[in-house]
Parts: C-alpha cells; sequence; structure tokens
C-alpha cells in the first residue's frame, strides 16, 4: 500500500480497527459500530463545525500512538480528536470516561425541567436516553433552575430555551442551509440563550430542518406539537415530486392521519437529506406522497423498543403493491412496527 494510502490501526475498546488518516475518533467508533460508539449531543456529521460544545463524547486515550505510546493526560472529544496510528482508545471500558459522562449528563440537566411527559421530543430525545443510562435519582443543584418563556420563533417553529443544551446545532443548520444568518447565541456562560432577537421570526424554505437537528425538545414543530405522544405514531418512508428539496421524508401516521412530516434520520439520529418548509409544514395529506414502507427506527430509542412482529405479518398488513421489495432480513429491523 503506498505512502498516501496508508491506514491508521487502532484500538477502541479492545477491538482493532483500521480508518484513513483524518478520521476522527468518534468517527472511527461508528465505522466500528456496536456498543462502542460514544454518545454526541452536538457533533453532526452534516454540519460543517460541529462539535466540542457538549463533551458526552469524551473517550481515555490509554496509548497516543505507535511513535509516542504516552496515554493522554485528560480525557479528549471523541469528535474533536484525530485518530493516530496505534491509538487505544477506552470508552465503555473506562471507568473514568463513565465518570465523566455521568457527570456532564448531570451538568447539562442542571437547569433542565422535569419535562419529559409533555414534551414532544420524549422518546426520541438524545437527552433522555443520556439521563437514563448516566443521570442520577436527583438533582444536587440549590439554586433556581434558569427559566425562560416558550417563544414563537417564526410561524412554525417552537422555542423551549428551557430544554436548550446550547449545542449549537440549529445555529449551524441555518446558517449552512439558509441564505442569511438569522439567529444565533447571545450572551455568555450561564446566560447564554439561543435567540432571534431582531425580528422573532425564522422564516426560508429550509429553517424547519432545524427542528430535526435539535437533539432535545428546544425546537418543536408548531404543526405537530401535542398531536401523539411519538410511540403511539406509525413511521412510513415516503417520498413526494418536490422541487425544492429531495422530497424523500417520513410520514408519522396517527391511524389515517399524517400528523408530523420529518426527514429520514439514521441510527446517530441525523438527517440523511435535509426537507423543505413545504414537504415538512404543508404536505400532510397522504394522496401527496408515495408511500414506500415501514420507516426501520435504526436509533437506539423508545420508538425502536418492544415491537416484535413477524415480517410476513408485517408485509401482508400494508396495501402498497411495492411493500413486498422491501427487504426485513432480521427480526430486529422491523422490531419498529408501530401499532396504530
Ligand atoms: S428535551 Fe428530552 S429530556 Fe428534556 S424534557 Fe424533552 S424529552 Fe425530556
Ligand atoms: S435549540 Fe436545540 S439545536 Fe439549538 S442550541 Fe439549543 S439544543 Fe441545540
Ligand atoms: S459530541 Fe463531541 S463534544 Fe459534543
Amino acid at each position: 500500500m503506498s505512502e498516501e494510502n496508508k491506514l491508521f490501526t487502532i484500538t477502541i475498546d479492545g477491538e482493532t480497527t483500521q480508518v484513513t488518516p483524518g478520521t476522527s475518533i468518534l468517527n472511527a467508533a461508528r465505522q466500528m459500530g456496536g456498543p462502542s460508539v460514544p454518545p454526541a449531543m452536538c457533533y453532526y456529521s452534516k454540519l460543517e463545525n460541529s462539535g466540542g460544545r457538549c463533551r458526552t463524547c469524551l473517550v481515555e486515550v490509554s496509548k497516543g500512538s505507535e511513535a509516542d505510546p504516552r496515554p493522554m493526560p485528560k480525557l479528549v472529544a471523541s469528535c474533536r480528536t484525530n485518530v493516530m496510528d496505534g491509538m487505544e482508545i477506552k470508552n465503555i471500558t473506562s471507568p473514568k470516561t463513565q465518570a465523566a459522562r455521568h457527570a456532564v449528563t448531570e451538568f447539562l440537566l442542571l437547569n433542565h425541567p422535569l419535562d419529559c411527559p409533555i414534551c414532544d421530543q420524549a422518546g426520541e430525545c438524545h437527552l433522555q436516553d443520556l439521563g437514563y443510562e448516566h443521570g442520577i435519582e436527583q438533582t444536587r443543584t440549590e439554586f433556581e433552575r434558569r427559566t425562560f418563556e416558550p417563544e414563537d420563533i417564526g410561524p412554525y417553529i417552537k422555542l423551549n430555551m428551557n430544554r436548550c443544551i446550547l449545542c449549537a446545532r440549529c445555529v449551524l443548520a441555518a446558517n449552512q442551509l439558509t441564505e442569511k444568518r438569522e439567529h444565533g447565541i447571545l450572551f455568555r456562560g450561564d446566560h447564554a440563550e439561543i435567540s432571534t432577537l431582531l425580528n422573532k421570526s425564522l422564516d426560508n424554505d429550509f429553517i424547519g430542518n432545524v427542528i430535526d437537528v435539535c437533539p432535545v425538545g428546544a425546537l418543536t414543530d408548531r404543526t405537530a406539537r401535542f398531536t401523539s405522544r411519538v410511540w403511539f405514531t406509525k413511521p412510513m418512508n415516503a417520498t413526494c415530486s418536490c422541487e425544492k428539496c429531495s422530497g424523500k421524508a417520513v410520514l408519522w401516521f396517527k391511524g389515517e392521519e399524517i400528523v408530523r412530516v420529518t426527514a429520514r434520520k439514521n441510527q446517530y439520529g441525523e438527517v440523511e437529506d435535509f426537507i423543505c418548509d413545504t414537504c415538512r409544514f404543508h404536505r400532510k395529506d397522504a394522496f401527496l406522497w408515495a408511500i414506500e414502507g415501514p420507516r426501520n427506527i435504526e436509533r437506539h430509542s423508545v420508538i425502536s423498543l418492544n415491537h416484535y412482529v413477524k415480517a410476513e405479518d408485517t408485509i401482508n398488513r400494508l396495501d402498497n403493491p411495492d411493500a413486498k421489495e422491501i427487504s426485513f432480513s432480521d427480526e430486529k429491523q422491523v422490531e419498529n412496527e408501530i401499532p396504530q
């Protein structure tokens, strides 16, 4: 293999793999897959300059590289640290990493409200998952939580600043997908907040994607809020002929009714293709879509749990003649079929 095509050999939690130079530890772990993939609340592969803000992806580097085997003195943010040849990383096998993740979770929840029972993100919230996995049972804070009134930012988006973890994904998405910068993080430290301030309105064709990139329930779809708990809805892959975007979306059905339209997301909760606001907010009529079949929710989440059905049953229940094309290679792939 030529020098420029040389791969780096790394070990994560005792498992060895090879990746291209320049890969971050987080992406190397994602390529490997399995339980060693660190959680990521601010990194988003589709958004430039994301990561480095939430610290949930901290890992221990027990061997820096083959050339310099000294361990890194502190835990590092895996989304912002690139692999070196011979690097050894510990995630789930590191008590230090686990302790740090507990502490980061406690910090993220310091001002967070106990809103899960009424929050539209519940069931598909990265912070909720993190809280279950690493949270402590009680708060230790003695101070008043900082609170904000919910705000309408534009006609379709609600901001619940109380739930925001300041990951900046929405700011990066707005910067990247729209022509003008309309909102950002104002102030610093524990005064920091997301705001539009100038005109209180985010209004352009792709701004709805900030809802999809938000890892928590801070930004929600005003056309879908409180229509249903997510686990009572049934996600279906669908396409429409849209001039502005790919038209590839997920329709969330409650009975016969489409209650929500979102972009398709991968197992890390990241959007595959950003969709336009027309598809998201204005196409809630099933006749406007070609339904492909049930959406497999790959992400670790309550909506992908406890819904075991046989593949044959799933296919038989679909009216779509193309449904037989859908490949259900194992039971795990269809466990996300949600009852109506
Ligand atoms: S954002 Fe997540 S953790 Fe916070 S209240 Fe909503 S569901 Fe619960
Ligand atoms: S509103 Fe959501 S996406 Fe934006 S900074 Fe807060 S948590 Fe992140
Ligand atoms: S995902 Fe790495 S710091 Fe947030």
